[in-house]
């Protein structure tokens, strides 16, 4: 059978964990080649033993790297990386960071601004700008950036985060431009926006803090959070063939909770099971 991504090479940053590691194992079992990069080398190794795991055998290589998106020559020697396989076919620039210390106007530090900026929108920028000149000089006619974002920055939150909030408001505008300047030459680009997940990345943050928890639940439609793989789902189907005329999309999977008044009552629907750890 011919996978969805048959033949393509895709870059993943943030492949470690949580949607970085299904979108691995999804694209695998696909047919893709992945290569997985993370800022941490411990997490690249576990995670890499779960794919060998839950994709034992599959038609496309799979190699790991460490690189910290902030840093622009690590991102363009990833993206170079593939150019013996052909060239670089999809890039899901998807690492991120949400900082505890990050708050409203004033508990935010100028600090905490420039770290979440660096990773989240110049490691954004880094990939798309390296993805262009690699799509070029490989002589590619159809590829496809898919960048993170968030559903908060379509929607305003009570519980401000607000470096990570402006971040993610500007990977949505620089998707778009990018979307557009690029369309004639076949080169798509589009945002994801996830809504709260069932990540390390908020789940830590919550801990056990049921207050800060129902919180965000109240306004669940389905009554929980989102789980990796129903966003994975959404960045294999972007990273497709079959997304050929989706472009510049705000790339909303969240459950409805962006257009959401008064939430349903009764028992939450069921999660499906994430494939990693
Ligand atoms: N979890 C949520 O509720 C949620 C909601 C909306 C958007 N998002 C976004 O989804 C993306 C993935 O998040 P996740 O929930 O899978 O979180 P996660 O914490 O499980 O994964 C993020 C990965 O990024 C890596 N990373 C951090 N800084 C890096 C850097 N400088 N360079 C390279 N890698 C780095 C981490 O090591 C980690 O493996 C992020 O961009 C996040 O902002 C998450």
């Amino acid at each position: 059978m011919v996978g969805r991504l048959e033949g393509k090479n895709a870059l993943v940053t943030g492949a470690a964990g949580g949607i970085g590691l299904e979108t691995t194992i999804l694209m695998l079992r696909e047919g893709a080649s992945v290569l997985m990069t993370d800022i941490s080398d411990a997490g690249l190794s576990r995670a890499l033993a779960e794919v060998h795991a839950v994709v034992p055998t599959h038609s496309g290589k799979v190699q790991t790297r460490v690189v910290d998106v902030s840093k622009e020559s690590e991102v363009e020697a990833a993206i170079s990386q593939l150019d013996p396989w052909g060239g670089l076919d999809v890039l899901f620039n998807n690492a991120g960071i949400m900082h505890a210390d990050d708050g409203d106007a004033e508990q935010t530090s100028e600090r905490i601004w420039d770290l979440t900026m660096n990773i989240n929108v110049k490691g954004v920028w880094y990939g798309c700008k390296h993805a262009v000149k690699s799509f070029r000089r490989n002589a590619k006619t159809k590829a496809s950036v898919i960048n993170t974002a968030s559903m908060v920055a379509l929607v305003g939150a009570a519980t401000p985060q607000l470096a990570y909030t402006a971040s993610k408001g500007a990977v949505l505008a620089l998707t778009r431009e990018l979307a557009i300047a690029h369309a004639r030459e076949g080169f798509r680009f589009n945002s994801l926006c996830p809504a709260p997940l069932n990540t390390p990345l908020l789940q830590d943050w919550l801990g056990d803090d049921k207050e800060k928890r129902f919180r965000r639940e109240i306004h669940f439609p389905t009554g929980r959070f989102g789980e990796a793989i129903e966003q994975a789902h959404a960045v294999v189907f972007l990273g497709s063939d079959e997304s050929s005329f989706v472009n510049a999309a705000d790339f909303v999977v969240d459950g409805g909770l962006t257009k959401a008044y008064v939430t349903p009552e009764g028992p939450a629907t069921e999660a499906p099971r994430n494939l990693g750890v």
